[in-house]
């Protein structure tokens, strides 16, 4: 491989991705802010009214705008505590027992909580093999209202709406519903709540089973279209634990925005929404003209799924989905990835040409690509893709605070508060190799690893760091192919070239710590090694290709 400084330069920008490759792509936990503080919740008749869509960065004390992602974790959980207060109701903290089991192909979850037991089942499809397989989880079935076929080595995972509140479009809700059941002071509450709720139980039961159907619980995504696009879209917002969220056609009270559809058609507002679905207090308070006094709107929603990924279909043929609202408000959540340097975790496709519920041709391509990286994992490109036959002057809406940049670069230690100094590991941290840029530690070892070293020739299969004889480094994290030439697949890290390493073997075996059994576990530490996880209290090495 040869290289001018000119082809350097020319991937400078592609440098940018490798600088926030730290900003954490999903989380091990439903909600990282559930111990910061709680916002102001002023009463519906003293919120301030906020004409344009308010600002998604500011604090709900009015204290300023967050400035590192450690603040969007606390700012996100503000945005949640609003959209619980004066909408939904309050979604249950994780119970306190939970218990699965996979049986006979199913699924069982067991909850007990608030003196009250509840069960959820879900019929799962489990490809033959050893896995670990992504996760798919379907509002209503295996792949929500996309086809099986996108999905395919996917565990899918029937979301079974029915057994946790049934759905109804009549306002008239059936209390007698399991969750309604377990915690009966929510009976007034809407009904995404005890669905989001019942999707980040089944989430529990497949932590719990995970090993017996080889499940790969950091690739779990969320779909379904309509009313169950609304469902997917504050599942994947209420839990962080889901790493990509496919919104379809939801719609009112899904991404539109509430001030945006008042100023519209004959759309899906605050006033003619599905009242077993919502609080009745939000068409009480914030109906009839009113949605300018919610001190948050669904933009902010959207946005509470940042960084982690995001991609929402729209159909501008039906008029009451309101996809100029929708275009709006993600237009808007959009500068959400961009203030942390993620923008291309965020897309969109609003095209018309076909029924409700039946995705375009366009749109199928377009998600496939989404799956592909943010669940399957693979080096897809998902720059810039928003395409949108609806058109909005969403720069009014927004100017306020549009362009707003969030300090990521302190993103890979403290993504969950923890830095290895704060965690209970005996070794404060793994020893490295000496040296940078040369090949000492790498591949001499006792070939004691996983790795098949049989000669086979693959140079980029066995863990080796292949480009070392070419005179660079393997990179340590990056999964971004820049460049791909005979000699393999080529990544950038600070400023050089460095090789990637497509390997399932085990390179810090060789410095005593085993590899992390989790796929792409939260990462602590990087060193000139790799970078590096936890496991039963000790370091473990994360595999080159996460
Ligand atoms: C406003 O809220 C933020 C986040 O909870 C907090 O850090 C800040 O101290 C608060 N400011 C005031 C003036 O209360
Ligand atoms: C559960 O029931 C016991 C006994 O009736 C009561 O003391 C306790 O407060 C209840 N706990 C909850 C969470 O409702
Ligand atoms: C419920 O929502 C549907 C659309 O999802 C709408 O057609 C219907 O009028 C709504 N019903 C009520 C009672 O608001
Ligand atoms: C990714 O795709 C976008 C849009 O198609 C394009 O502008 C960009 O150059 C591509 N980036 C890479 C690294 O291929
Ligand atoms: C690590 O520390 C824990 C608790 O301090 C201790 O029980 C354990 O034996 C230590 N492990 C090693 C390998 O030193
Ligand atoms: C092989 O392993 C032994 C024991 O872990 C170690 O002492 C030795 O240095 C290793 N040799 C090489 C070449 O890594
Ligand atoms: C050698 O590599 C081939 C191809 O990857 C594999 O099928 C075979 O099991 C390996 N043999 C040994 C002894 O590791
Ligand atoms: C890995 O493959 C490379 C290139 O084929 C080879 O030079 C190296 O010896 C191999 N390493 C091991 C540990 O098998
Ligand atoms: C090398 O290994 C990679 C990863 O296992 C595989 O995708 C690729 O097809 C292999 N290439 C050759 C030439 O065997
Ligand atoms: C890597 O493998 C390719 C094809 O399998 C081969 O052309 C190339 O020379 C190899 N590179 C190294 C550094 O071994």
């Amino acid at each position: 491989m040869k290289f001018s400084v000119t082809s350097i330069g020319l991937i400078i920008a592609t440098l940018y991705k490798t600088v926030v490759a730290d900003v954490p792509l999903v989380y091990s936990k439903e909600n990282t802010g559930s111990s910061c503080n709680p916002p102001q919740l002023p009463n519906p008749g003293q919120c301030p009214t906020v004409q344009k869509l308010p600002d998604p960065f500011e604090w709900s004390n009015g204290s300023g705008r967050v400035k590192t992602l450690a603040d969007w974790e606390c700012r996100r959980n503000e945005i949640k505590a609003e959209i619980e207060n004066y909408e939904l109701g309050k979604k249950p903290a994780p119970p306190q027992n939970v218990k699965a089991t996979y049986s006979g192909g199913t699924l069982t979850v067991v909850i007990n909580d608030n003196n009250g037991s509840a069960t959820l089942t879900s019929k799962l499809n489990v490809p033959s093999g050893n896995g670990p397989f992504p996760i798919i989880i379907g509002m209503n079935s295996g792949t929500g209202s996309l086809s099986a076929s996108q999905f395919s080595g996917f565990i899918q995972v029937p979301f079974n709406h029915d057994q946790c509140a049934k759905y109804s479009m009549n306002g008239q809700k059936d209390t007698n519903a399991q969750f309604y059941k377990m915690y009966p002071n929510l009976k007034q509450a809407g009904d995404y709540i005890a669905w989001s709720w019942g999707v980040s139980r089944l989430i529990d039961g497949l932590e719990q089973v995970k090993d017996q159907i080889h499940a790969d619980i950091s690739h779990i995504g969320v779909t379904g279209c309509s009313y169950a696009g609304k469902m997917a879209l504050f599942a994947g917002a209420l839990d962080e634990r889901v790493a990509l969220t496919i919104a379809q056609e939801s719609g009112g009270g899904g991404i539109n925005s509430w001030r945006v559809s008042d100023t519209i058609g004959n759309v899906e507002k605050i006033d003619n929404t599905n009242y077993s679905w919502f609080m009745q207090a939000l068409k009480n308070n914030f109906g009839n003209g009113k949605a300018t006094k919610l001190p948050y709107d669904h933009h902010e929603l959207v946005a509470m799924i940042a960084p982690r990924a995001f991609f929402t279909l729209g159909n501008p043929d039906y008029e009451w989905l309101g996809d100029k609202s929708g275009y709006t408000s993600a237009m808007a959540a959009y500068e959400v990835w961009k203030a942390m340097g993620v923008e291309d975790r965020f897309g969109f496709n609003f095209v018309g040409g076909h029924t409700h519920c039946s995705a375009a041709g366009s749109q199928v391509n377009d998600v496939n690509k989404f799956i592909d990286r943010f669940l399957r994992g693979k080096n897809t490109n998902t720059s810039n893709m928003l395409s949108s036959t609806v058109n909005s002057d969403y720069n009014s809406w927004i100017s306020q605070w549009k362009g707003y940049k969030i300090d990521t670069s302190s993103a890979g230690s403290t993504p969950e508060n923890t830095t290895p100094s704060q965690t209970t590991i005996n070794n404060t941290q793994p020893v490295p190799t000496s040296g940078t840029g040369n090949g000492n530690g790498n591949g001499n070892g006792n070939g004691s690893g996983t790795g098949n070293g049989n000669g086979t020739g693959n140079n980029t299969s066995n863990g080796s760091c292949w480009s070392l004889k070419l005179g660079y480094k393997c990179c340590k994290k990056n999964n971004m192919v820049v460049l791909t030439d005979t000699d393999g697949q080529w990544g950038v890290e600070n400023n050089e070239w460095c090789g990637i390493v497509h390997s399932s073997s085990c390179w810090s075996k060789k410095l005593g710590y085993n590899c992390c059994t989790a796929k792409c576990p939260k990462e602590y530490y990087i060193d000139n090694d790799g970078s590096w996880g936890v496991e039963n209290n000790n370091w473990c090495g994360i595999l080159k290709f996460c």
